[in-house]
């Protein structure tokens, strides 16, 4: 089964999509990392891409539609999709069922991952991730610590904070949240395609709750 993960920032999808591709072989679409590839190529769009990242503020849809299209394209279609983060308006919900339809792709489950404000903001404010594995650590969370404070357990590099992970565009990340994502849950629930789960939890417990989940529902 495609799923799609409907969460606030910080909520746990990066993490618990690494988890189900460590274990299940999916492939991991997170639009955030294709927007911060484009940064980090230092081309003159990835240059906008950093300004609006930043601000907190959201991509324009057409532009994610044409990123998301060349992203998939290039997969292996014979594995299953996990949509971290896209769609995330009402309009990229429509672009996301052209582009299914398009690939073929089947059309995919929300998972909704509830979570307070505070401690999403909390888990973004403490997020640490090696630049060289991308790995992701925490630094106040007790499963998530690296073993040498601030160094990645695996590559022995100093590990990084991401640019929009500072109160203010948090801040501002979450009101874009509540604005322009929430309402999909609605939309997702309304289709029969929508499961809801706690990400308050530990991410052992959390991950073994959506595993049967997904057992059940294969
Ligand atoms: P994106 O990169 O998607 O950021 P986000 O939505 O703000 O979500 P995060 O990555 O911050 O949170 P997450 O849920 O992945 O949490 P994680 O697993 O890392 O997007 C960045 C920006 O790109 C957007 O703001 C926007 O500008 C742009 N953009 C992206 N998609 C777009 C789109 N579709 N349209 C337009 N613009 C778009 O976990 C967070 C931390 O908590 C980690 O340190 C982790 O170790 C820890 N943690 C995770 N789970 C737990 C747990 N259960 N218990 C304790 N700690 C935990
Ligand atoms: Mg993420």
């Amino acid at each position: 089964m495609n799923i799609i993960f409907l969460a606030a920032p910080g909520a746990g999808k990066g993490t618990l999509s690494d988890m189900l591709k460590a274990k299940y072989g999916y492939n991991h679409i997170s639009a955030g990392e294709v927007l911060r590839e484009e940064v980090s190529s230092g081309s003159e769009l990835g240059n906008e891409i950093k300004a609006i990242i930043d601000k907190g503020m959201l991509i324009d849809d057409e532009l994610m539609k044409k990123l998301m299209l060349k992203k998939l394209s290039s997969l292996d279609k014979s594995k299953n999709f996990i949509f971290d983060g896209y769609p995330r308006t009402v309009v990229q919900v429509n672009h996301y069922k052209e582009i299914c339809k398009e690939l073929e792709i089947e059309e995919a489950y929300g998972i909704y991952l509830y979570i307070d404000k505070d401690v999403a903001m909390k888990r973004a404010l403490g997020r640490r991730n090696c630049p060289n594995c991308k790995r992701g650590y925490n630094i106040y969370s007790d499963d998530f610590k690296p073993m040498v404070e601030g160094i990645c357990d695996d590559c022995n590099v100093e590990l990084i904070s991401r640019n929009d992970d500072n109160e203010e565009s948090f801040n501002k990340r979450f009101d874009t949240y509540l604005k322009e994502t929430e309402p999909l849950i609605k939309i997702f629930d309304v289709e029969g395609k929508l499961v809801e789960f706690d990400a308050l939890k530990n991410s052992s417990k959390l991950f073994s709750e959506i595993e049967e989940f997904l057992e059940k529902n294969k």
